[in-house]
């Protein structure tokens, strides 16, 4: 029997503790931070997540047999690295590995010598040439922070005048820090955006079934961007045929590509594509499950996920072979009033246990926390409300079923979740 540490206290792990908790080989579940959702899993342990040193002591002294770790951060800041060292498993890339998400730079030019299909790019770091690269080129076209900036460092400008907004504030305002030292200009792909997550342990590559998120946070892709309103599993702009190329053309040449500079990639691999005439492009790689595309993608698994962490530990990807629900899955995100912007915070949520009754439904906790015994909004994503069901159609119904139970002051979400796929299932 095992005991695991997840790393993260948002939706997404908190998808990854309940998943966990249904493995048979869980003696216990840690949590750094956790939530009020996850405390009902796991222990949410009073340790200083950026401390790597803290939490590998931490671990060492609670014998600590797996950690799981949910968020790009820890990765880029090189969590693996720490805790491989000091010989314990650990689940996610290395800090090299995880340039992969870290630097957009990085990225683009891995794609390009290894042929992955992308945007047409270039990069600058003299704020002169990339305005006048931008003028001669003309919009759309996307203007892009070359490091971490927490979701906000991707611009797709609609004018040019756009585009040199974007370029100052990244270049001369630097408003992203030293993440904005060096910025890619890169060519706009019109299409439908898609999620494709897969794990690898650097040679076998299992791909997870697709998923689609809701940037935006009002209805018909409306207003600014958030860090997701919404998911939904499988997506079927990609079809089985678009599965295939991806993981020709895009999946397996990134791992072989890294393998070939010398870095194994092993965890998660998540590619941000664009589908256009039928053909997938890379936007981005992530290096972590996305949240919340891990809400309905991990509600889908039947394969226990401990398996799949030791076999990527123990580099034994091949031993193991993915199982799916054929039900579909549909997440609806509900957030505080002000998000994605400066918001509210401390309102009582009624009704979770009213959806505790209903079959085929989870609520997984973001932001909550507790206070008197009572469950509290403490974050801009409050609530992921999951459902399972036999079509895309039956889940969202349920989802939305299961919102109208639950109520705090302020709460919003979105009411179109999942209404593309829809249209393309008609
Ligand atoms: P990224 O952080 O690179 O995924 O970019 C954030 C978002 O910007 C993506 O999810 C897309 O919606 C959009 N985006 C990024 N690159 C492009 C591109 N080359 N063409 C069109 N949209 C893009
Ligand atoms: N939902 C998008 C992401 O996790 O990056």
């Amino acid at each position: 029997m095992m005991k695991v540490l997840v790393i993260g206290g948002g939706g997404r792990e908190h998808a990854i503790v309940w998943k966990l908790s249904q493995s048979r080989h869980i003696d216990k579940i840690y949590c750094c931070p956790g939530n009020a959702g996850i405390s009902e899993l796991a222990e949410c342990i009073d340790v200083d997540g950026d401390n790597f040193s803290s939490l590998v002591d931490f671990a060492k002294y609670e014998g600590i047999d797996m950690t799981i770790v949910g968020p790009e951060a820890p990765l880029s800041k090189g969590i693996v690295d720490m805790f491989e060292r000091e010989g314990r498993k650990i689940l996610g890339p290395n800090a090299k590995a995880a340039q992969l998400e870290g630097s957009k730079v990085f990225a683009k030019d891995i794609m390009r010598r290894y042929g992955i299909p992308t945007a047409e790019y270039k990069v600058f770091t003299s704020y002169i040439h990339a305005e006048d690269y931008v003028r001669m080129k003309g919009a759309p076209i996307v203007i892009k922070a070359d490091g971490l900036a927490a979701g906000k460092g991707v611009i797709v400008a609609k004018t040019g005048d756009e585009a040199i907004d974007a370029l100052r504030l990244i270049m001369k305002e630097r408003a992203f820090g030293d993440a904005g030292n060096r910025v890619v200009v890169e060519e706009c792909i019109e299409g439908e955006e898609a999620s494709f997550m897969a794990f690898t342990d650097g040679e076998t590559i299992l791909p997870m079934v697709s998923s689609q998120d809701h940037k935006r946070i009002f209805d018909e892709d409306k207003g600014p961007n958030t860090g997701g309103m919404g998911a939904y599993s499988p997506a079927p702009v990609i079809t089985d045929a678009l599965e295939s190329i991806i993981m020709e053309k895009i999946m397996a040449p990134v791992v072989k590509g890294m393998r070939a500079e010398g870095i194994k990639y092993k965890g998660i691999l998540y590619a941000g594509v664009m589908i256009k005439n039928n053909q997938p492009y890379t936007l981005e790689f992530n290096c972590r499950l996305g949240d919340p595309e891990t809400q309905p993608v991990i509600s889908r698994l039947k394969t226990d996920l401990v398996d799949i962490a030791l076999a990527i530990a123990d580099e034994k990807l091949s031993k193991i072979k993915l199982e799916w629900e054929s039900d579909a899955s549909v997440c609806v995100v509900i957030a505080s009033k002000g998000y994605p912007g400066p918001y509210e915070k401390g309102k009582v949520i009624n009704g979770l246990n009213d959806v505790k009754k209903m079959s085929g439904v989870q609520v997984f906790h973001a932001g909550t926390a507790f206070t008197d015994e009572k469950i509290i909004s403490s974050g801009g994503r409050v609530l992921g409300v999951t459902a399972l069901g036999k079509d895309i159609r039956d889940a969202k119904n349920k989802a939305y079923e299961a919102i109208g139970k639950i109520h705090f002051e302020g709460m919003h979400y979105r009411k179109d979740i999942a209404n593309r796929a829809l249209v393309r299932l008609k």
